[in-house]
């Protein structure tokens, strides 16, 4: 049988695009593990739309300006344009966002938006009540625990898939339509914000098919997550607490982001993070965030999530600061797609959300428009998709279907330096002799007997890296320390 659409990945953009997907069709939704094991579940801050028409250019800029100009211009008027109507839709269909008190959409601020345009649910749980308001809303079945090992190309043609159950069986299926919607690859790093599930085993495939990636040294580190836990994704402390008043002190109470830029706490992501790295470096001091401008009972109500998360990790909010660093984030890099989601030189293969590159995040990506992202551009994808009805004949694919061996014995160790190796090479500050060092390593582990996820894990990092040689000069999120 063929399906008419595979979707890789269950977060904001695959189930968005299911649920755009008619009923009549058949679907089929690969999910890597479990459903609440993404990056839109985990997501806190929100969701950033102009506000109304007149807030459109400004939402434009302010992208572009935390893009470091480095933005595909169509692509961020896209982005903004249907920003409206993209949250009018789900609020038809019945997503719930916070109101003010007169009834209106309670609108937040974060870093380097130049006013209030962030969109909340549930204080704090903004991606976990879009996520759940998606599930609740697929017309199609989500298969949990299928690990996608390949896909089956020919001819700029995707035929289908080839995947792991959950069983550790190897099952091949095919669709007319397959779209890519896996997430980033925060688990190649030690420390990271993501789901664990999220560690660009896609890109390897893409990479191993030669197919382009673009901008892959472009990755973002987010300023803030409490640090000293063990493990290795850092509870995060949303932007949205610095938007509303908490500030970024060293151990001895003083406020030094001023010191790296005018808007202090306010300023683009890669900036923060920078000055938080370069301070702590520079003096030696541990940096923290205080809520001293929160009243307790206010502040509970506004960020229920965040203050019950950070009580059981052994901090009373707002009245203890609470010691941070950065953490990876967010991948602006990815698939080389058109604006319409398809990957270049496809028919029939689209890429969307943070897996895709169109362009949109620049070189650093402007706070909640991620979320947005995955909104807006796969419903573009789903009606490009259903407008082209395009058809494959599974008899025309003659491509070996291989038998992968999914995990080694060796496997656990060499996962372990690759995300130390990541974090200390291709991190904040990189140097070309530690990416190129890193590099050779990562070529070594590679000439390994190795399991095939371990394998494109590593071929997902190599093309960080050697996009990160090829950068010779700081851009965005990518800085690099000439010597
Ligand atoms: C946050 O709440 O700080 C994360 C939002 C984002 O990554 O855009």
């Amino acid at each position: 049988m063929i399906y008419d659409y595979i979707i890789i990945g269950a977060g904001i953009a695959g189930l968005n695009a299911a649920r755009l997907i008619p009923k009549s069709k058949r679907v089929l939704i690969l999910c890597k593990m479990s459903t609440w094991n993404s990056n839109t579940f985990w997501a806190q801050g929100g969701i950033a739309s102009a506000v109304d028409k007149s807030d459109i250019p400004t939402h434009i800029k302010d992208t572009l300006e935390a893009g470091a100009n480095y933005n595909d211009l169509d692509a961020v008027k896209l982005l903004s344009n249907e920003s409206i109507s993209a949250i009018k839709e789900i609020i038809e269909a019945g997503m719930i966002f916070d109101k003010n008190i007169d009834g209106d959409l309670a609108y937040t601020k974060e870093a380097a938006h130049s006013r209030n345009r962030i969109l909340h649910a549930q204080g704090d749980a903004t991606g976990r009540e879009i996520h759940i308001f998606l599930l609740e809303h697929c017309p199609h079945e989500v298969v949990t625990q299928a690990v996608v090992c390949d896909l089956l190309i020919q001819d700029n043609i995707c035929y289908g898939v080839q995947y792991f159950t959950n069983e550790f069986e190897q099952k091949v299926a095919f669709a007319h339509n397959t779209i890519i919607a896996s997430g980033g690859v925060g688990s190649l790093y030690k420390y990271h914000t993501n789901s664990t599930a999220n560690a660009g085993e896609i890109h390897g495939i893409i990479a191993q098919k030669g197919i382009a990636l673009k901008d892959m040294e472009m990755t973002q580190f987010h300023p803030t997550v409490l640090k000293g836990t063990t493990f290795a994704r850092k509870p995060l402390l949303s932007e949205a607490l610095r938007g509303e008043g908490a500030f970024v002190v060293d151990e001895n109470g003083n406020r030094f982001l001023f010191d790296y830029h005018p808007s202090g706490e306010l300023a683009p992501r890669d900036i923060v993070s920078r000055a938080i790295f370069d301070y702590n470096k520079k003096t030696g001091l541990g940096i923290f965030l205080s809520f001293k401008n929160f009243e307790k009972k206010a502040f509970k109500k506004r960020f229920p999530n965040i203050y019950e998360n950070i009580k059981d990790l052994g901090y009373e909010l707002p009245f203890e600061n609470v010691p941070i660093s950065p953490a990876f984030h967010y991948c602006m890099g990815g698939i080389d797609v058109s604006l319409d989601g398809l990957v270049k030189g496809f028919k029939n293969l689209y890429a969307i959300g943070e897996v895709a590159c169109n362009g949109v995040h620049g070189a650093n990506r402007l706070a909640s428009n991620s979320l947005l992202e995955g909104l807006v551009f796969s419903k573009i994808a789903v009606n490009k998709s259903l407008e082209k009805n395009f058809k494959i004949d599974n008899k025309s694919y003659k491509q070996e279907i291989k038998e992968y061996i999914r995990n080694k014995d060796i496997d656990k160790d060499i996962k372990d330096d690759l995300r130390k190796t990541m974090w200390e090479c291709a991190g904040i500050v990189r140097t070309k002799e530690d990416l190129q060092n890193a590099l050779l390593k990562i070529e070594h582990y590679l000439s390994l007997d190795i399991g095939r996820l371990l394998n494109l894990r590593l071929l997902t990092a190599k093309t960080i890296l050697k996009a990160s040689i090829k950068r010779e000069k700081s851009l965005g999120a990518h800085f690099i320390k000439e010597e």
